[in-house]
């Protein structure tokens, strides 16, 4: 199977209004070979999976989860619960959860389980800061978020993940890392994962780049080798734009 897509991470933006707008423009003009995914507020989960039905390359995520199954936890939404609505994708440990929730590798660890046994897809991200790059420990930190968060999987799991590398300094900055830069570290995390479960496994995960992709940058973004897509934050808000960028890694055939 290809390992292209392209994911649109909305966060607290947009109404339902919008969002059913923003999704039938990308209906309508992306080739039928793309493969896109939405990550939309939660809210807007249940009305959007009616909402494309019939429209076959458009896939819903959710933008986080509870780490526990079920029980006291007012406010929060568990994996059970976003597979009763058929939801297939799930984001995990964004840089925004990371820094303003205080969530651990291990919470987030447990999340990606969560999700596995509830056969819903996770979208793990990782990511240095600025401070952390100047120091030179980009790919510490980067190794020690993916082996924390993801080497308790079985093999079989693994296989199944998407990785977003986003390098938080990127982030929402209009600052994109060059495609040297994403490029390095994404070939960095496939070795990092060959070495543990070997090249059969490591070869099946999506790496997808994230940090003020725009419709200019990422053509140079997406042909790179080890960069299978996108993780797209503002620019995900404007059709235009998204869809650009969707045909810049599903060109029209
Ligand atoms: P921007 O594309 O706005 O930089 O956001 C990236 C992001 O955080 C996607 O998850």
């Amino acid at each position: 199977m290809s390992r292209k897509l392209v994911v649109a991470n909305w966060k607290m933006n947009l109404t339902l209004e919008d969002s059913k707008d923003l999704i039938q423009k990308v209906a309508n003009s992306v080739s039928f070979h793309a493969y896109v995914v939405i990550a939309a507020p939660a809210a807007y989960l249940h009305p959007l999976k009616d909402f494309i039905v019939g429209k076959k390359n458009i896939h819903l995520a959710a933008q986080n989860v509870h780490h526990e199954e079920f029980g006291a936890f007012t406010g929060e939404l568990s994996a059970p619960m976003l597979a009763s609505l058929g939801i297939e994708y799930c984001i995990i440990g964004h840089s925004e959860r990371r820094i303003h929730f205080k969530e651990k590798n291990e919470i987030l660890a447990q999340k990606v389980s969560q999700l596995f046994k509830h056969g819903i897809c996770p979208i793990y991200c990782v990511g240095e800061t600025l401070e952390q790059r100047e120091k030179g420990k980009t790919y510490d930190v980067v190794k020690k978020q993916i082996k924390e968060g993801l080497f308790h999987l079985k093999d079989e799991e693994i296989e199944q993940i998407i990785i977003a590398y986003e390098p938080v300094w990127a982030i929402g900055t209009g600052k994109n890392a060059t495609p040297e830069q994403a490029e390095e570290v994404h070939a960095f995390i496939r070795k990092y994962i060959t070495q543990k479960y070997g090249e059969e496994v490591a070869d099946e995960i999506p790496l997808l780049y994230g940090g003020s992709i725009t419709a200019q940058n990422a053509k140079s973004l997406f042909e790179k080798p080890s960069i299978d897509g996108g993780l797209v934050g503002g620019a995900s808000l404007n059709a235009e734009d998204f869809i650009q960028i969707i045909k810049a890694n599903f060109p029209d055939k």
